[in-house]
């Protein structure tokens, strides 16, 4: 085992058993129909915000999704919970099709409000200022479980608290009483306190200090591997991910470049876009750092109002060539398990290789 740049122990996030596939994602596409202009009144053009997106959540897995900015990850996030519509595609929990050809069954969502819970990245802004402690933790209870008596619904509430490490004394207290980490504490009370089976982080941590991060993350972290949840852990930060992650997805401009388990996407990332993401993050020690190559991401991402033909990160790839422009690269299997890479050159010797364009 190892130390991570949060001071947590990168070995611990394998322990949780795995089990069968609970959330299942198939060609997901999600567009927004956007002014093209400034104003409202401009024409109207296509954002593909999430563009074809496929992958598994295991029963007590953790899957981190990593990419810049603006890639998608959070409307891909709300698409599976139900809080933005869906273009096309298919997202099937446990044995309920939740959303099928792009289309959300009414009874698909009562069962999404009981086992799939979120938590946001602003813990101050997604907490009720107008509510005690007690009724914001009290709240997703009278949704999942709604047989509960008042007695056992304060004891369960109680429990939680002090599970994320608040008490009892702070139940009749308000939001803005409390620090950033204690309100992202209380948003992971009010998500877990209905026993979710899948909880999915967006951005739980960035807004908070490092120091912080690190112990919300451990939290985390510890609640998934009692309580046997499946997280999708959302972040820009990829020791942040590797922290917490046994496999991660890769997202650019809406799409998968890579998925795979922890080891692999950090241990040999096959993805120039994977590479370039890691490549950017500061290693512990000087001498690696001041030794080690780094492939450098230059550039901006393109818009999603405007993507490029062929592969979606050509305009930044240093490996690009001619036919990066003409195919989109499907996402292929690579090695065991479900490893996937979308990228032409992966595994092909392009020693005669066209040139760059
Ligand atoms: N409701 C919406 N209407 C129109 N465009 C949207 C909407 N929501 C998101 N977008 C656009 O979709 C794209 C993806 O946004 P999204 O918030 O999912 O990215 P993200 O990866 O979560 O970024 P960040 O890391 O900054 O949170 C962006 O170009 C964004 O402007
Ligand atoms: S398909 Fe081409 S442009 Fe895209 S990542 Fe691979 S080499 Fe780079
Ligand atoms: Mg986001």
């Amino acid at each position: 085992m190892t130390s991570s740049p949060l001071g947590g122990v990168e070995g611990g996030a394998q322990a949780a058993p795995i089990g069968e596939p609970v959330l299942t994602v198939r060609d997901l596409k999600v567009h927004f129909r956007v002014p093209r202009g400034g104003y409202p009144w401009s024409p109207k053009a296509t954002l593909r915000a999430v563009e074809g997106v496929s992958f598994d959540i295991r029963r007590g897995e953790t899957v981190g999704l990593v990419g810049e900015s603006g890639c998608g990850k959070s409307t891909l996030a709300r698409a599976i919970i139900g809080l933005t519509p869906v273009t096309e595609g298919s997202v099937r929990w446990r044995d309920t099709e939740t959303v099928s050809d792009g289309r959300r069954p009414a009874a698909a969502m009562e069962r999404l409000r009981k086992d799939v819970q979120m938590v946001f990245q602003d813990p101050l802004a997604s907490l009720d200022p107008r509510m005690t402690i007690e009724q914001i933790v009290t709240e997703p209870l009278k949704v999942q479980r709604p047989g509960l008596g008042r007695d056992e619904t304060h004891a369960r509430v109680v429990t939680m608290l002090e599970r994320v490490g608040l008490g009892a004394h702070h139940l009749s207290r308000y939001a803005h009483e409390f620090s950033g980490g204690q309100c992202q504490r209380i948003g992971i009370a009010r998500a877990l306190v209905g026993e979710p089976q899948l909880v999915i982080c967006d951005e739980p941590v960035s807004a908070l200090d490092v120091s912080i991060q690190a112990q919300i993350v451990n939290l985390l972290r510890d609640l998934q591997r009692e309580l046997s949840l499946s997280l999708l852990f959302v972040a820009h930060d990829l020791a942040v991910v590797k922290t917490i992650s046994q496999r991660v997805l890769v997202m650019y401009l809406g799409r998968v470049m890579e998925l795979g388990t922890r080891q692999e996407v950090y241990g040999s990332p096959q993805h120039p876009y994977t590479r370039a993401l890691l490549s950017s993050v500061p290693r512990p020690d000087p001498a690696t750092e001041r030794t080690r190559k780094h492939a450098v991401l230059t550039g901006e991402m393109p818009s999603p109002l405007n993507l490029p033909s062929g592969c979606a990160f050509r305009t930044r790839c240093p490996e690009a060539i001619a036919a990066c422009a003409e195919q989109v690269p499907q996402s292929v299997s690579r090695g065991t398990g479900d490893r996937r890479v979308a990228c032409i050159r992966v595994g092909v010797d392009l020693r005669e290789a066209p040139p760059v364009v």
